[in-house]
């Protein structure tokens, strides 16, 4: 048996299942003139269905039903319906189960037999009882919300907080570099006049020497003395080449021609280290205003290096190509690498692992690059070999 007493949209709706029908007639006249909406099953099946059906806010339910115990139709409700509150109707004698009832989910219990203003106020009571638990349940998920909110908020504000200290930092080291950078070309310009003038008497006299020297011991000291005098000189003007110099500043310099122009002059280098040389110019992009002695010097260093990498030969591929209004240059060598540790210092003036380096390569090829509003960094390094990029924006 289900049955519906009833019809008004606005009342409360409940199910009561019972298999006792006096019980049910009963309970559906009083609930029914009380502002209720009673749903009627004599088997637990049916209530189930009824329940899934209306969505009761409250269920009367029998503790003693012959087809299934009252205690697991609870369980059953409570797990599938958790919105659905639970009144049983228990036989007097069985007090004694009541307080399991309540236990396993039961909100209320009533003893039979009951009388009608009893049953109405129980009732009332726990529907009251279910809107403060259901509203508090609400703002709790909405606490639960707002808290994971903040905590998002919260990490999200400390990524940002970090990425700006990082920014900061670099922005920092790069400020110290640019400003070693100035000092080292405002002191070598300086410097550079005074050094290589007696630098050049030693030179000639040494080459005076050299005239009336017969002595092949005497010969050979004096060649290492010029050799080093050579050392000297070329330390110094790579010290100028970082120092302002005036420049000559086109708008039609070609990168492909900047790095054909030296390549060609390391040809005797590179035919001598047997290295394999592969221009990948994947295009011809357009061309960008710069000094073309600037470029060349980039090209000049990094192609230095690679060559002191790959001093038992290797390959050597140039690629360039363009991508979102930018030229980019890819310089990868087969050499010996860049070791882990020495990797975050490299840019650093005066910065070298080698015996006769004097560390200034990347930090002027890298202040080139900047000056020009592009970029150049390591790509890759491993022991297969280094790949540095270079990036320069494309004005129009
Ligand atoms: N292609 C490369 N492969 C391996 N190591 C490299 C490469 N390029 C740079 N390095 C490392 O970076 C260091 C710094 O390079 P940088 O060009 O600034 O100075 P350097 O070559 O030592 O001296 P300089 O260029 O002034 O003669 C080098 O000493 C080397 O250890
Ligand atoms: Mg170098």
């Amino acid at each position: 048996m289900m049955t519906e007493s009833g019809s008004q949209d606005t009342e409360i709706p409940v199910v009561i299942i019972d298999n006792d029908r006096n019980i049910l007639e009963l309970t559906s006249l009083i609930l029914l003139k009380s502002g209720f909406q009673p749903y009627v099953a004599d088997s637990a099946r049916e209530g189930l269905e009824l329940i899934s059906c209306h969505s009761p806010e409250l269920v009367l339910l029998a503790h003693m039903m012959p087809e299934m115990d009252g205690l697991s139709v609870l369980q059953r409700i409570k797990a599938r319906f958790p919105e659905t509150y639970v009144v049983m109707i228990i036989g007097k004698g069985s007090e004694g189960i009541a307080v399991e009832l309540l236990k396993k989910g039961a909100s209320e219990y009533i003893l039979k037999p009951f009388n009608n203003r009893n049953l109405v106020v129980r009732l009332k009571n726990v529907l009251r009882i279910r809107e403060i638990e259901l509203h508090n349940r609400e703002l709790q998920k909405k606490q639960e919300r707002l808290v994971s909110e903040i905590e998002l908020r919260n990490m999200e504000l400390e990524k940002r907080v970090r990425e700006k200290c990082d920014e900061l930092q670099n922005a920092q080291e790069e400020i110290v570099q640019s400003e070693k950078l100035a000092a080292i070309g405002y002191l070598s310009a300086g410097v550079a006049h005074e050094i290589r003038n007696p630098l050049n008497s030693i030179a000639l006299f040494v080459q005076l020497m050299r005239q009336t020297t017969t002595e092949p011991d005497h010969l050979v000291h004096q060649a290492k003395i010029i050799n080093e005098v050579a050392r000297i000189d070329s330390i110094i003007r790579k010290f100028l080449d970082s120092s302002r110099r005036t420049r000559l500043i086109s708008s039609n310099v070609q990168i492909d021609q900047a790095i054909d122009n030296v390549i060609e002059a390391f040809l005797p280098q590179i035919e001598a280290r047997k290295i394999k040389v592969n221009r990948q110019y994947h295009c011809i992009p357009p061309p960008i205003t710069a000094d073309p002695n600037d470029l060349e010097q980039i090209f000049t260093n990094l192609f230095l290096n690679a060559l002191d990498a790959m001093s038992r030969g290797g390959c050597l591929v140039i690629e360039l190509f363009a991508e979102d209004r930018r030229v980019i240059v890819r310089v990868v060598d087969s050499g010996k690498g860049i070791a882990k540790d020495v990797l975050p210092c490299i840019f650093e003036p005066f910065f070298t692992t080698k015996s006769r380096g004097t560390g200034m390569g990347l930090p002027v090829a890298q202040r080139i690059a900047r000056m020009y509003e592009g970029s150049m960094e390591v790509e890759h390094s491993s022991s297969e070999g280094t790949t540095f990029r270079l990036e320069f924006p494309l004005f129009s």
